[in-house]
């Protein structure tokens, strides 16, 4: 018995319909793929549906009872996302349609004209492991702007490479923007220790908590402000909620100081013909109708993780991650890329097997029910550091298995077989 399951697994299984379904030939699922997106539970499904079928109207605009009925449900559900992070203030969660819009948001608004408007001489600091998600934005931005854009690289381990931390991160530093936990190596970034030296030079911090969401414990409020990212995005669908919402949390301060990015509906307080002037904070950022049933079925997914409790899900994630490592370390010619260790690392594991390719090894596995993800990840960056084009990803969540665990070994040594490597 591995130690630090969720003690509820079967029963947490059950919550979600798609794990009971069978493939092709009646293979039973194998979904190691969470990290690309996780499965729905039951109670999502049926918040998004009861809310279509008796509640469905627009927000803060109708004049009648449904219309209420939408806007409250809309308006609770910020509140249950605030509280699923830690938010100090509820209206610093901004919905967004995923985690990209969120970092598109927060690079074009430091490119317009204002307190933090970017230009020549600043600089931005990325890493070589971001999600494209957060490397493209910032090449626009920096290249509309003349700012400079630098990044820390990654050790052969696939830890940050902190020893120029302090060349890196100087007064010219405006935007420091690091992912939490990459999404192809698995890592968790110090972001506590970089966000301190950053702000030590009065740079802004933008966390790509899209990895980070669905696993780890999350309390901006109990952060030390110095250690707080002034900026963090998440993506709806990995924290088992639908796709099309996403979440970006700014601080007041911040947000407060950040034009607003995109015009229309709702995001205004006044408008005349020769000007308009703007919302305060969530609704500033918030043009045009929502989407709203999706955010309310992200309310009702992150009240599921919370009610399970994230402590229980990074220690789960933890064990089968450790799990992994070690059945994976059993098939000849596997090499992992990214950290050993599961205590330095989330549930995403890449990997390499000699002799075959991604793509040809995840079709294998897919012909034996395991769904595995193939390809750069949108992480091509990180893919080039380790001299590879692409890999093979397994990734696991709250309802993942010692048993698919196996599974997955299982198929990986019979596409070892199938290409006769010995
Ligand atoms: C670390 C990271 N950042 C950003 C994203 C982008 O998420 P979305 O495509 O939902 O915007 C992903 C999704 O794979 C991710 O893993």
């Amino acid at each position: 018995m591995i130690s630090g399951l969720l003690p509820e697994l079967e029963v947490i299984r059950k919550d979600f319909p798609i794990l009971e379904r069978t493939l092709a030939g009646g293979l039973p699922l194998v979904y190691l793929d969470s990290a690309n997106t996780s499965q729905k539970p039951q109670v999502v499904i049926d918040t998004m549906v009861d809310h279509l079928e008796r509640h469905n109207a627009n927000i803060a605009r109708a004049m009648h009872q449904l219309g209420a009925e939408a806007t409250e449900a809309f308006e609770t559900a910020r509140d249950k996302v605030a509280a699923f992070i830690g938010a100090p203030e509820r209206d610093e969660v901004i919905f967004t349609k995923n985690a990209s819009e969120g970092l598109n948001l927060v690079a074009n608004t430091l490119s317009f004209p204002g307190e933090h408007q970017l230009g020549p001489g600043d600089e931005v600091v990325i890493t070589e492991m971001e999600h494209h998600s957060n490397i493209v934005p910032w090449q626009l931005v920096t290249q509309r702007t003349g700012a400079t854009l630098r990044w820390f690289g990654v050790t052969d381990e696939g830890r940050l490479d902190l020893d120029r931390i302090d060349e890196l991160i100087n007064e010219r530093t405006k935007v420091v923007s690091l992912t939490w936990v990459s999404n192809m190596l698995g890592t968790i970034n110090p972001i506590a220790e970089i966000a301190r030296k950053a702000h030590a030079v009065g740079a802004i911090v933008v966390v790509d908590a899209s990895q980070a969401a669905p696993q780890l414990p999350i309390d901006l409020a109990a952060m030390p402000v110095e250690e707080r990212p002034d900026l963090l995005v998440f993506t709806g669908h990995k924290v088992v909620g639908p796709t099309g919402i996403g979440v970006l949390w700014g601080s007041r301060a911040v947000l407060d100081t950040l034009p607003p990015f995109l015009g229309g509906g709702e995001m205004i307080e006044t408008v005349r013909m020769e000007g308009s002037t703007f919302a305060g904070i969530p609704h500033k950022f918030e043009a045009g109708t929502p989407p709203i049933a999706e955010a309310v079925g992200l309310g009702a997914a992150v009240e599921y993780l919370g009610h399970i409790g994230l402590d229980a899900i990074h220690t789960h994630e933890r064990a089968i991650t450790g799990y992994a490592l070690q059945g994976l370390a059993t098939v000849p010619g596997l090499t992992v890329l990214g950290p050993l260790d599961p205590a330095e690392r989330g549930g995403a594991i890449s990997f390499e097997l000699d002799g075959v390719h991604p793509h040809d090894v995840a079709q294998v596995l897919d012909s034996r029910g395991v769904a595995v993800r193939a390809g750069h990840h949108c992480a091509k960056p990180a893919h080039a550091r380790f001299g590879v084009q692409s890999s093979t990803r397994m990734s696991s969540y709250l309802y993942t298995t010692p048993d698919e665990i196996d599974a997955l070994v299982e198929a990986l040594n019979y596409t070892r077989s199938y290409f006769k490597l010995g």
